[in-house]
């Protein structure tokens, strides 16, 4: 893990075919802009608790998420947790570690642990491992999966423009098998 300056675990990205990885911020963003695909990093205005709550975490970033939401067209936002405690924890990980796409962009926001998204655009296979304040705005129809990673901890807001809208729709390639380890 590298921490920059202001204290930011940074993202890494890794590139498996040509094994390329980057660890800077502005490098990693300007690899996903030209892949269709936004990142960002959000501090909290103030030190949260492990038990915050739902609120709590939204208020903290209310001053980089509500612009966002408003530019992007958002309605809705929750937080998401998942961790060794989750009920049926193997079956949330297998729902999205295979190969899908939504019809509305997939935006999460990593307030602590970590998860690792896998890309495959343009017959391109990359993975973006976030920690707690990195942003990922995955456009709709992007073929991608999810990876809790080893830990299986992650806390993360997401944000939607209709809840009841974001499912997983499986494209059944099975390109993900040659990725994910097994847990
Ligand atoms: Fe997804």
């Amino acid at each position: 893990m590298f921490a920059d300056q202001k204290g930011f675990i940074m993202a890494i990205l890794t590139i498996p075919e040509t094994k390329v990885t980057i660890d800077n911020f502005s490098d990693i963003q300007s690899f996903l802009k030209s892949r269709g695909i936004w990142h960002d990093q959000w501090k909290a205005n103030e030190v949260l608790a492990e038990t915050a709550s739902q609120e709590e975490i939204l208020a903290a970033y209310a001053h980089d998420l509500k612009p966002f939401m408003a530019k992007g067209g958002y309605k809705a936002a929750d937080v998401i947790n998942v961790n060794s405690q989750t009920p049926n924890l193997e079956a949330v990980r297998t729902k999205f570690l295979a190969e899908h796409t939504h019809t509305e962009d997939e935006i999460r926001f990593f307030v602590d642990g970590e998860g690792i998204f896998w890309f495959h655009v343009n017959g391109e296979v990359f993975s973006v491992t976030c920690h707690a304040g990195d942003l990922l705005s995955v456009p709709a129809n992007t073929t991608h999966w999810f990876d809790l990673g080893p830990k299986a901890n992650v806390k993360a807001i997401r944000v939607f423009i209709d809840p009841a809208g974001w499912v997983a729709n499986y494209t059944g390639s099975g390109i993900d098998k040659k990725y994910n380890p097994a847990y």
